[in-house]
């Protein structure tokens, strides 16, 4: 590691070594040294600079309602409308409870039957290219339609969602005053939407009898629905963290302080981007690469086994007629580099998407899974991947990582100082009515 005395060539960098005559100097009481968790190296300056401010949040040009208020106001009622479920009791925050970090608590999302998979956390998640586990979407509103229409989850379909907005006299003015006028009905089926591979589905039946020209217009008031859900979640965003403050005084102000961090955390940081190797994917201000990886989780008793991941993601993304690059997209030349190269390999069984770790601390339990309940299971599992069975091809990287005792406590608790400010509460309920008044 480069000493601060050794460091001479920006005075940034020197004064981020003020703090070696720090008031905390002595030997604190792990034993270690604080001279040794206050010095940054270079190295670790410059990965940190890396790592350092979280910029805003990523335009997004294929939904151009992304910043109207009209459609954040709408897109957060029927967040937490119950009513776009069959069952009339689940909606999106069924499972992604802002009390729960936007997630659920549960290893598995609960619907209207059991998902095959954990529900992810929703902190910015705008700054994702890819949605789910596996990567089936490369937007948030192609994102957003699908658990309308996933049978464990909301159970419903396009035309029953449209019907359900034009019979409703706020839901609809709230659709008009956003979009535009809601497409006459009267002669669509109450249900109907193209069931993957189920020709004979009575939805798919229903569907297959509409005109193109009217499938074409169920379909932007389905998309529509899905950019409004998602300039809502646009807000849903971890930022102000422990973290940040101590970033900000290191990185500009050149100060290594333990005031919004203990000494246990910056050690962890400093595991974090060195010796845990977790900075490999977990990089960036998000703490994601934004891509795939298998991390050898093998199998657990409550999964259903064999789930592979980015393959099959792949697959459907590149079936998906609501991708970036498609009809509904407001931009579809913004996402064709992004999608070019998209071709599936053997490679990618068993990856799942490298989630962000912002407010990872309110979010248990974790993985794709559900399986681990603490932070604590989590960071031992990268001590210990070469246990587990090998389920596909997991990264070569993370089997000679090998944390001691007090080395996961550190990792740990950097990891809780990743917990953001609290959104403002009127993000985190249904607004009285969907109609947005300036
Ligand atoms: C029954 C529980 C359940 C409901 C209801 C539900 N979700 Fe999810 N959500 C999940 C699960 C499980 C995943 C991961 C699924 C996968 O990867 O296959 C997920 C993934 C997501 C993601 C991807 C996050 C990321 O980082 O890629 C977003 C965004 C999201 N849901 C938003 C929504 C919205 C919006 C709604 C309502 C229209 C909704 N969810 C309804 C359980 C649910
Ligand atoms: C090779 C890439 C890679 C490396 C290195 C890596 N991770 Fe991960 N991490 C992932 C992936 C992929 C997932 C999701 C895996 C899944 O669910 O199948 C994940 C999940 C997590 C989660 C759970 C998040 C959630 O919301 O469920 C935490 C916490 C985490 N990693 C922390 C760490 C820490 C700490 C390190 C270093 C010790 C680390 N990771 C190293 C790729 C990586």
């Amino acid at each position: 590691m480069v000493r601060c005395d050794l460091l001479r060539l920006t005075p940034l960098l020197l004064l981020g070594c003020t703090s070696k005559s720090s008031p905390t100097d002595g030997v604190n009481d792990t034993g270690v040294p604080p001279s040794a968790t206050m010095d940054f190296s270079a190295t670790e300056i410059q990965m940190l600079r890396t790592m350092w401010p979280l910029p805003d949040v990523t335009p997004d040009p294929t939904n151009m309602y992304a910043e109207d208020p009209w459609a954040v106001h709408l897109g957060q009622y029927l967040f937490f409308d119950e009513g776009l479920s069959s069952s009339g009791d689940v909606s999106c925050a069924t499972c992604h409870d802002p009390s729960q970090g936007w997630s659920d608590g549960l290893k598995l999302g609960e619907g209207v039957s059991q998902v095959h998979r954990h529900s992810m956390p929703l902190f910015n998640t705008a700054n994702n290219r890819w949605f789910f586990w596996d990567g089936r979407c490369d937007t948030q509103w192609c994102q957003a339609i699908q658990p309308i229409e996933d049978v464990a989850e909301m159970d419903s379909n396009r035309l029953r969602m449209a019907h359900y907005l034009a019979n409703d006299e706020s839901l609809s003015r709230a659709y008009r005053e956003t979009f535009g006028s809601l497409p006459d009905m009267s002669s669509w089926p109450t249900d109907g939407r193209p069931v993957l591979n189920d020709p004979d589905h009575p939805d798919t039946v229903a569907w297959m009898s509409m005109t193109p020209e009217a499938q074409h217009e169920a379909n932007i008031v389905f998309t529509n629905v899905g950019k409004a859900m998602a300039a809502f979640q646009r807000k849903i965003v971890s930022r102000d963290s422990a973290y940040d403050r101590f970033a900000e005084a290191l990185l500009v102000e050149g100060k290594a302080t333990d005031d919004h961090m203990s000494e246990s955390a910056i050690r962890g940081l400093k595991l974090f981007i060195g010796e845990a190797k977790c900075h490999f994917c977990h990089a960036g201000p998000s703490f994601t690469n934004r891509e795939f990886a298998n991390i050898g989780l093998g199998e657990r008793d409550w999964l259903s086994g064999g789930d592979q991941g980015r393959l099959t993601g792949i697959i459907r993304l590149l079936e998906d007629p609501f991708r970036g690059d498609g009809l509904y997209s407001d931009a579809a030349e913004s996402s064709i580099e992004k999608l070019a190269h998209l071709s599936t390999s053997g490679e990618q069984q068993g990856q799942f998407k490298v989630p962000s770790l912002r407010s990872v601390a309110l979010t248990a339990p974790f993985m794709h899974g559900g399986h681990f309940d603490t932070l604590e299971q989590v960071v031992r599992h990268y001590g210990e991947v070469n246990e587990y069975p090998e389920f596909g091809h997991r990264e070569d990287l993370l089997l000679d990582v090998s944390l001691d005792d007090q080395q996961v406590e550190d990792v740990v608790t950097f990891l809780e100082a990743l917990t953001g400010a609290p959104l403002a509460a009127s993000l985190e309920s249904q607004p009285e009515s969907p109609l947005f008044t300036p």
